[in-house]
């Protein structure tokens, strides 16, 4: 590729990064351009966070095919490796979205005046998810299978849809009601997929663990600096939001020491918990 080419490929702004990578259908394409974007903010190429017209929807291939959660194949960890599978390719699915989510909070919002240490964080979660991803598509492949074989969840865009108006409700469902759960999840699963010696798949979900409690952090920190800025006490704030968009969707068991190690206190989901 020459250097003009390549220069041509570079966005102007992080916006029309965003705009971009939610436009790329391929999602092996979208995470490399996310992680050569990622780079090129963190490198100062480009500085600018700038508007851009966000598509409705992020771009995807016809594959795989969206069917209600129901009828997504069976997630069953045992030495079987359809079961295995079904687990990872779900889980790839939910990464890819974690991609669009990234570059949806930084492209719709970029009217919002944030410092620019939010940008530096979303920009930085987006590279950790595009490296989940192709982590886990690469793990497909070696287990003979690849994203797309199978239907996965039709509703994750939701989330979305429901906070598109609102950073701060955006803030309190993605990382801290979503991305928490995955806390909440992921080290059960990592624990089977030992009992099953499948070492290679459990020490990709650790990395996937570690990186998602940071996530949280940044998200739960982001969204306590909108809530000084409006001299709202946050733990009120969070619970009025999960319980006006999100009711019933705080559910045990929780995992309080991955949480609270994303500086994730109780006090904010105990008392609304669907115990
Ligand atoms: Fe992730
Ligand atoms: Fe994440």
């Amino acid at each position: 590729m020459t250097q003009q080419r390549q220069d041509s490929l570079v966005p102007t702004s992080l916006a029309q990064a965003a705009v971009t990578a939610l436009s790329i259908a391929n999602s092996i394409e979208k995470a490399e351009a996310t992680r050569c974007f990622a780079k090129a903010w963190q490198s100062g190429e480009i500085s600018e966070v700038g508007i851009a017209p966000i598509p409705k929807e992020p771009a995807r291939e016809k594959k795989p095919v969206l069917v209600p959660p129901q009828e997504v194949p069976r997630r069953k960890v045992t030495q079987e490796v359809e079961g295995r599978v079904a687990m990872l390719h779900a889980l790839t699915h939910i990464e890819l979205h974690a991609i669009n989510l990234c570059w949806d909070i930084i492209a719709r919002f970029a009217s919002t005046p944030m410092p620019k240490g939010f940008y530096d964080d979303w920009v930085s979660v987006a590279d950790d998810e595009a490296r989940h991803h192709l982590l886990l598509c690469e793990r497909l492949d070696q287990l003979g299978s690849f994203y797309g074989a199978l239907p996965a969840h039709a509703g994750l865009w939701k989330g979305a849809e429901v906070t598109e108006h609102n950073l701060k409700a955006r803030l309190a469902v993605v990382p801290m009601v979503l991305e928490a759960r995955g806390i909440d999840v992921t080290p059960g699963i990592i624990k089977k997929l030992k009992a099953v010696k499948d070492f290679e798949s459990a020490d990709r979900l650790q990395v996937i663990y570690d990186d998602e409690i940071t996530h949280v952090a940044k998200g739960k920190r982001w969204f306590e600096y909108l809530c000084a800025q409006d001299n709202e006490d946050p733990i009120e704030s969070w619970q009025n939001i999960i319980l006006t968009l999100f009711k019933g969707r705080v559910k045990p068991p929780f995992n309080e020491e991955g949480r609270n190690k994303a500086d994730f206190p109780i006090d904010f989901y105990g008392p609304i918990a669907d115990l």
